[in-house]
């Protein structure tokens, strides 16, 4: 098509219904060859024939999705459901397993979150609800959440409006407007594009689509179903879309963690607050994170005496800060100080340890969080 046409059709692109209406068929016709196979995803052509997704499925794998990748919660996925196949297994498990089997996966009140939805439905009998607005009011389902499960799980009209999206939308009309601005516009746009009929696939197309073609960087607009509609493309520089304001720095945060061991290799722990960041998860002990660039990190900051030896330094970044701990490491005998309690070598792997907390176990004993197979109590003082 000449460049002329293609501005044209651009920029007619957002005349009537009519048009969105042909650039959600062309996406389904592509999402229909192209879709990602994904262990909660019914396939198109499963759908078409009658096959329908399970709520529970949908809900648990959009809650596992906030803020992480497809695939970071695959493995996660499949070892949820094998371990608690409906809403009522879940219901049934103790939280503290729960917080178990999610340890990895960061942003830990999801989990809680989790729990606390999975009782609520499991107690009003066990079906998810239908409804934009009857989902949101469970724990941990918000805008997007509660639209993806209508979409996705029900087939009911929804704007879902993840990143993947904002950035496909973002490019298809050359919204001008940082992004961070852009949302109820964006979210408008899509409204207007989703069809009546596979509100759901539509929703997972336009997500494949962000994913495997409107990429970040050097998207594939070759291959994109959309690029005549796009006008980002004819712009010649899709990838200056969305429009970002510039990033602030992480503010930095220091502290020290003391890794104790004693001689059959068991670790000493202790669960965090319930309430705040990494609520409820198991830690090795530490110092606060404090903002200071003094902050206390030597081993006169342990909160029990020991031969503690520094084993490194690890970082960790979250979403509000970046952490630096200082790793020391001890061999302590007897039994475990208040609050806190020792876990056997083989137990570790299966500790509700979150990756910060991880890592800064591997510094001081390299393998001690792996599953048991992998390493010996023996190992560990070699
Ligand atoms: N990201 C969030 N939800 C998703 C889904 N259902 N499929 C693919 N990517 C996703």
């Amino acid at each position: 098509m000449a460049p002329a046409d293609q501005t044209r059709k651009a920029a007619s692109r957002d005349s009537g219904s009519a048009t969105s209406n042909d650039t959600a068929s062309r996406l389904l016709v592509w999402y229909d060859a192209h879709h990602r196979e994904l262990p909660w995803r019914v396939s198109p052509r499963d759908h078409a024939r009658g096959v329908q997704p399970d709520p529970y499925r949908i809900w648990l794998s959009e809650v596992m999705l906030q803020q992480t990748t497809v695939e970071a919660v695959k493995s996660y996925f499949r070892a949820f459901v094998e371990k608690w196949p409906d809403v009522e297994a879940l219901a049934a498990a103790p939280t503290e397993d729960v917080m178990k089997a999610w340890a990895g996966l960061g942003y830990y009140s999801r989990a809680r979150n989790l729990k606390a939805c999975a009782d609520l439905v499991a107690a009003r009998g066990g079906r998810f609800p239908d409804t934009e607005a009857a989902l949101r009011d469970l724990p941990g389902i918000g805008a997007y959440t509660s639209a993806a499960i209508t979409a996705i799980a029900f087939d009911r009209p929804a704007a879902v409006v993840d990143g993947n999206v904002e950035r496909v939308i973002s490019r298809l009309f050359s919204i001008a407007t940082p992004l961070s601005e852009a949302k109820p516009e964006i979210r408008a746009r899509v409204e207007r594009m989703v069809p009546p009929t596979r509100p759901g696939d539509f929703a997972q197309a336009m997500m494949d689509l962000g994913a495997t073609i409107c990429t970040p960087r050097r998207p594939r607009c070759m291959l994109c179903p959309l690029r005549e509609d796009c006008s980002a493309v004819v712009s010649g520089d899709p990838e200056h879309f969305p429009v970002r304001l510039p990033k602030a720095d992480k503010p930095q945060r220091r502290g020290a963690a003391f890794v104790a061991v004693r001689d059959d290799g068991a670790i000493l722990l202790r669960k965090r607050p319930e309430k705040g960041l990494l609520g409820g998860m198991t830690e090795v002990p530490t110092t606060g994170w404090t903002a200071r660039a003094d902050g206390a990190t030597t081993p006169a900051a342990a909160p029990f005496p020991g031969d503690w030896r520094r084993a490194g330094t690890i970082t960790h970044v979250f979403t509000h800060f970046a952490l630096e701990l200082d790793v020391f490491h001890a061999h302590i005998k007897g039994d475990a100080p208040e609050g806190h309690f020792w876990s056997p070598a083989g137990e570790i792997s299966g500790e509700a340890l979150p990756t910060v907390m991880k890592k800064a176990i591997e510094a001081a004993i390299p393998g001690a969080t792996k599953k048991p197979s992998l390493h010996s109590a023996k190992r560990l003082h070699d």
